[in-house]
């Protein structure tokens, strides 16, 4: 056991992220909540649940089980709807899949990145990942005690810069073996990789022998601009989709998958990833795939339409908040504005820009005294990057709540420049 004065892996701040974004908003129940990225309740739809399963049910009748041993009994390791995953990647991704077992059905982003990590890394290596990222993946690698790299943001949207971190630690000895992106609209900073990022990203990994760690969380909720395609599906032989369906169907399910590279040649890191599942949760349940595979059928295949109306809502709650940030932060005469924002083509978050430091002392300051919660951006760094920007969430906030957090917020900001 550690001394009482020891610090173990528990106490590392990264691993606090996701715990301290769920209990803020308890510990200030009067306050109106932008901290965290959860989906909106009123798109919560309870017959998603009767809809997936029906359609389920009659797909069942034609495969070789019975849909009472489908259901009801322990799994095949890799999932029961690979193929129609594969199928899905296809018509929304245009991701070609030979072997839907190269999939590996997964309960949500969060385990499709522990088998992976787990897959990857072996003793010795390095992760790169942007700074500030997503704890999720962070936090994960941490506790399987993996080598991370930060790269500030700049650099790691940079290509050439981006290559020449990876080149220096290699030339100290130190094995680039993966790297993790957000292709589209990130959490925390909301940002995307362009084609020509994501073009060069894929040329450094496969010069430099290493694989990326694709994450696609965000990737439905474009309100502006072209699509641009996922890694995976411009070369697939160094990247791992991890998917999700937490926002794209919803978080409750616990849903989400991995896609292993496809070459031949190469370890099987489908077997790999197989054998890591065996033994930490056996098999995804069966009811939540059988949801997601059924509302994937009666939607042929595609997540498109079933978003539609959330891309729409979610739109409108983003140019809202937009919108009250310009009045509450006018551009004055001579001086410009104080206070700026980035305006992110999708994805759940605006990254406010404050004229001074704001960290956890100042979050909790700001949700006793003025009644909202906003998220430091710079919780999410591991190099103490970004200490005067905040993550503003409008996912799961009404008009009315994001017009009265954002007055909240100008109080808040205005108390603090007198
Ligand atoms: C960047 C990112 N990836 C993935 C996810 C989804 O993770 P999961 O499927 O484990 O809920 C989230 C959710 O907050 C996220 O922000």
């Amino acid at each position: 056991m550690p001394s009482v004065l020891e610090k173990t892996i528990f106490e590392d701040p990264t691993l606090n992220v996701i715990h301290l974004l769920n209990s803020i908003s308890s510990e200030n129940p009067e306050a109106i909540s932008l901290a965290s990225g959860r989906p909106d309740d009123e798109q919560c739809d309870l017959s998603l649940i009767d809809k997936g399963l029906a359609s389920y049910t009659r797909y069942a009748v034609d495969t070789e089980h019975s849909l009472a041993t489908l259901l009801c009994q322990y799994g095949k390791t890799t999932g029961i709807i690979n193929g129609i995953i594969a199928e899905h990647l296809q018509v929304d991704e245009g991701i070609k899949i030979y072997n839907p077992e190269s999939i590996v059905v997964c309960m949500g982003f969060q385990e499709a990145a522990t088998l992976t990590l787990l897959s990857i890394f072996e003793g010795s290596g390095v992760l790169l990942v942007p700074d500030p990222v997503f704890s999720g993946i962070t936090g994960i690698a941490k506790l399987l005690r993996i080598k991370i790299v930060p790269v500030p943001e700049d650099t790691f949207l940079d290509p050439s810069a981006l290559r020449k971190v990876a080149e220096d630690l290699e030339s100290r000895g130190e094995k680039v073996k993966a790297l993790y992106a957000i292709s589209d609209f990130s959490n925390p900073t909301a940002n995307s990789l362009s084609y020509e990022d994501r073009k060069a990203m894929l040329s450094l990994a496969n010069e430099m022998n290493f694989f990326i760690l694709e994450d696609n969380a965000y990737s439905y909720f474009r309100y502006e601009g072209d699509k641009i395609p996922l890694m995976k599906s411009i070369d697939s032989s160094r990247v791992f989709l991890l998917g999700s369906f937490a926002k794209s169907i919803f978080p409750g399910l616990r849903m989400g998958y991995v896609v292993a590279p496809e070459n031949a040649g190469v370890i099987s890191f489908s077997a790999r990833l197989c054998k890591a599942k065996s033994l930490i949760t056996v098999n995804t349940p069966a009811l939540c795939q059988a949801i997601v595979g059924g509302l994937l059928i009666e939607n042929n295949y595609s997540l498109k339409q079933l978003n539609q109306p959330r891309v729409l809502s979610y739109r409108q709650k983003r140019n809202y908040m937009i919108e009250c940030l310009e009045r509450e932060f006018p551009i004055k005469a001579g001086s410009g504005r104080s206070v700026t924002w980035n305006h992110p083509e999708g994805g759940f978050f605006i990254n406010v820009q404050l004229p001074f430091t704001f960290e956890y002392f100042e979050m909790c300051e700001c949700a006793r005294n003025f009644k909202v919660i906003v998220f430091p951006t710079s919780l999410f760094s591991l190099t103490n990057q970004a200490v005067t920007q905040v993550r503003l969430s409008f996912s799961n906030a009404t008009e009315s709540e994001i017009k009265q957090a954002i007055g909240n917020l100008r109080a808040y900001i205005e108390s603090r420049m007198q």
